[in-house]
């Protein structure tokens, strides 16, 4: 069984939907197992418990919301500890070009500094998933299989 993460900051709760629909595409993926907790639930100690982690952030500057960074900060205490596990990330902005794109790569950018493997897509949101706003049905989509994709590569290297 491969535990799979969906830890997500939101304040107004669009990427707490997005989260959702992570999570509904990882439970899709016979050997995974999902759990879905806000980002100050998370214990950074606990990190190392899971074969995958996929982390969501609103957009804030063009950068990861400071609660999820303090998330990545405290995960010092396991540094070494995340090696080879698998990682994803997805974010809500305002606006079309607001620092979306970049918000995901600042995730991702902390990830690959922890060892992890992180997976691309070649079509639609190449780094992860994006919404403006709520998600709409493409962004939906793009969350399924966000969730799916992960689950899938953790079962194959960890199930
Ligand atoms: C402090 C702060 C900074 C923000 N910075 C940006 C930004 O750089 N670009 C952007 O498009 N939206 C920005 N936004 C808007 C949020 O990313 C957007 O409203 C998002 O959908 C909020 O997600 P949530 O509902 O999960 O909290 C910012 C909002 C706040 C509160």
């Amino acid at each position: 069984m491969a535990r799979v993460l969906v830890a997500y900051y939101s304040r107004g709760g669009n990427t707490a939907k997005m989260a959702e629909f992570v999570a509904q595409g990882a439970r899709l993926v016979k050997g995974a197992q999902v759990a879905l907790k806000e980002v100050p639930e998370v214990d950074p100690k606990g990190l190392a418990a899971y074969d995958a982690i996929i982390c969501g952030s609103p957009t804030y500057y063009g950068q990861m919301a400071a609660e999820v960074k303090a998330l990545f900060d405290k995960s010092v205490a396991i540094h070494g500890r995340l090696e080879g596990k698998v990682g994803g990330a997805f974010t809500s902005s305002v606006n079309l070009a607001g620092g979306n794109e970049t918000t995901i790569l600042s995730i991702l950018q902390a990830m690959l500094i922890h060892g992890m493997i992180v997976k691309g897509t070649s079509e639609r949101d190449h780094y992860g998933p994006v919404a403006l706003g709520a998600p709409d049905e493409r962004a939906e989509g793009e969350c399924l299989k966000l969730g799916r994709n992960v689950a899938e590569l953790a079962v194959r290297l960890f199930g």
